[in-house]
Formats: C-alpha cells, structure tokens, sequence
C-alpha cells in the first residue's frame, strides 16, 4: 500500500518579476506590480510516496527529508535575492511556477527512485504553484 508523507519548511526571500531581456516598460506591462523588488514569506511542502518500510515503519525518515530541504533549497534561498543570489535560478524569472520546478529538480536526484510525489510552493497564504499530484 503507498502512502505519503511530508514535510513543511519556510524561507524568506526577495524577488522580483522581470525578464532581463524585456524593457522597463515590456516587465511593467506584463508583470505590473510584481516587477518591483519585493519580498514573500515563502513555505515550501514536499510529498513522498511510497511502501512503509517494515524495519522502521516509515515511507522515509522525515528528519533526512528535512535536512534535504535545507541542505538542497533553504540554505540558498533563505534572505536572498532570488532573481541574483541563486545560481540554480539564474535564467529564470523567479515565479513560484518556476520555483517548484527548479526546487523539484534539487530534489529528485537526492531521494531514492520514484518517491518524490510532489513539490508544492507557497508565495503567499492565498497563492501556490505545484509540480507533481501529491496534493
Ligand atoms: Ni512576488
């Protein structure tokens, strides 16, 4: 039988919406506000799947899942310029869509085959974006 565990962490970061290649007035135009330098007090949950191990009767020690997200995720982003100080998001406008997808690949190499269900983003207490089904 699968089931999914998680793990919930927080970091706080400033980005801001532009496409360095765009005018002022092209990133204005397409991104309105957001094209200001601004911050978010971002939370991130990560979702694995799989097999309860019967030795230890965890899917995976959440503690080591814990530790990826910092050592793979937190540690970069935590009080940092997204759109400058993270050289896994340099090239990409900082979106949370982006986000979860370059956190995602930070992730999968590090967890065992097929387990990372879901990577989920919050931007703000009404805003989330998600790659994977884990929800
Ligand atoms: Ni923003």
């Amino acid at each position: 039988m699968t089931v999914l565990v998680g793990r919930r962490e927080s970091f706080n970061a400033a980005h801001q919406l532009c496409d360095p290649d765009l005018s002022d007035d092209e990133n204005r135009r397409l991104f309105g506000k957001c094209a200001n330098l601004h911050g978010h007090n971002y939370v991130l949950e990560v979702v694995v799947a799989g097999d309860v191990d019967p030795a230890t009767g965890y899917v995976l020690d959440l503690k080591l899942l814990s530790d990826l997200m910092a050592s793979q995720v937190i540690r970069d982003v935590d009080h940092r310029n997204l759109n400058t100080d993270v050289p896994w998001l340099k090239g990409c406008v900082p979106t949370a869509e982006n986000l979860a997808q370059a956190i995602w690949e930070r992730l999968r190499p590090e967890l065992p085959d097929g387990l990372l269900r879901s990577v989920r983003i919050w931007e703000t207490d009404k805003n989330w974006a998600q790659v994977g089904d884990g929800a």
